[in-house]
């Protein structure tokens, strides 16, 4: 329990500091979410981090699946959920009538009991290193979930998404951006689509990856303090990586012809173990500077006002694959 209690009093010690009461940060000022993975040895039981949420202002969370377990003790809890369907279920619902029982078994079955608002449909299933597996079943899925949510009369207020990794758009400059040109036919489908049905863009932004990716990267770029910025186009000038990362996608999805599309950071955090730069010290110096921003409700250069984020995450998870580096876990 004591990693959840330290997380979640960091957090709150945090909001205090950007001038945010923990007790209104559900409300408006700072609509903070958090990802609650599910891949440890050791699980808390679920009712407690309801309990624990919910005396942190932290009023939305989101699934990895739609495990009844946890989602039973968020029933009536007035949290916001966004539910997930593993990549490795995509496949299946590709067709539409596998699609209609998982809806009728993990959303419609709990009424309004769960306060269900997305439903992820996969999990950074176009990453590279997957080699395009996902790639033809993915749109797919996320068509059929959506329709099968709008048939049970719940599409209105329940919006499919597909949340992914940063590595989707490219460009050397936040105005350049556009999405990876391997991709890029897929991933215009699928926004167009998601603008057509009132879904969001879920993306997940890691300043951590830039650094970890990078020995060149600047250091202070990957922070809030305005140690080092980068000039884009025009004159604009960029203080964080955060920032022009989240631009750069703004960028693609004008291109894709979806200017207004909706974006909701699913990911966003730091490690505290497991690389030189995975500590609680540079942890909290990112987590302290983009609190800061979101109580100012500043957003970016072309996107200004509030921002909708998911910090990952709540726990450390020791059953993660540590392919992607030691830090995973943590
Ligand atoms: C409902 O979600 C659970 C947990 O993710 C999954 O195991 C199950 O297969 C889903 N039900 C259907 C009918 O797809
Ligand atoms: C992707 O391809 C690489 C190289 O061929 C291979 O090592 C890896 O296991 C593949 N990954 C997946 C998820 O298929």
């Amino acid at each position: 329990m004591a990693p959840l209690l330290r997380l979640l009093a960091g957090v709150a010690a945090l909001l205090l500091a950007a001038g945010v009461s923990p007790a209104s940060a559900s409300s408006s000022a700072v609509d903070l979410g958090v990802n609650w993975g599910s891949q440890c040895t050791h699980q808390l039981d679920p009712s407690e981090v309801v309990r624990m949420l919910k005396a942190n202002g932290i009023m939305k969370v989101k699934l990895f699946d739609a495990d009844p377990w946890p989602v039973g003790a968020l029933l009536d809890s007035g949290i916001e959920v966004m539910l997930g369907i593993p990549n490795d279920m995509l496949e299946a619902m590709s067709s539409y009538g596998n699609a209609e029982d998982w809806v009728a078994e993990n959303a419609t079955s709990y009424g309004d009991r769960l306060k269900l608002r997305y439903v992820a449909v996969g999990n950074e299933p176009f990453l590279k290193s997957y080699n395009g597996s996902f790639m033809e079943t993915t749109v797919p899925a996320l068509k059929n979930i959506q329709k099968a949510l709008d048939e049970a009369g719940i599409g209105d207020t329940v919006k499919a998404t597909v949340p992914l990794n940063a590595d989707v758009y490219v460009g050397d400059k936040p105005s350049e951006g556009k999405f990876r040109p391997d991709i890029d036919g897929v991933m215009t489908n699928m926004v167009k689509f998601m603008h057509d049905h009132g879904a969001p863009f879920v993306v997940n932004i890691y300043p951590f990856l830039s650094l970890y990716q990078s020995d060149n990267f600047p250091f202070e770029f990957a922070f809030f303090d305005g140690g080092r910025s980068i000039q884009d186009n025009g004159g604009v000038s960029y203080s964080n990586v955060f920032d022009a990362n989240y631009d750069t996608l703004v960028s693609a999805l004008k291109k894709a012809g979806v200017p207004g599309l909706k974006v909701i950071i699913g990911e966003v955090g730091w490690p505290t173990d497991g690389n030189k730069n995975a500590n609680p010290k540079l942890a909290r110096r990112f987590y302290d500077g983009l609190l800061k921003k979101m109580a100012k409700n500043e957003g970016t250069h072309l996107r200004q006002g509030k921002m909708d984020v998911y910090l990952f995450g709540l726990f450390d998870e020791d059953m993660k694959s540590i392919a992607p580096g030691n830090f995973e876990r943590h």
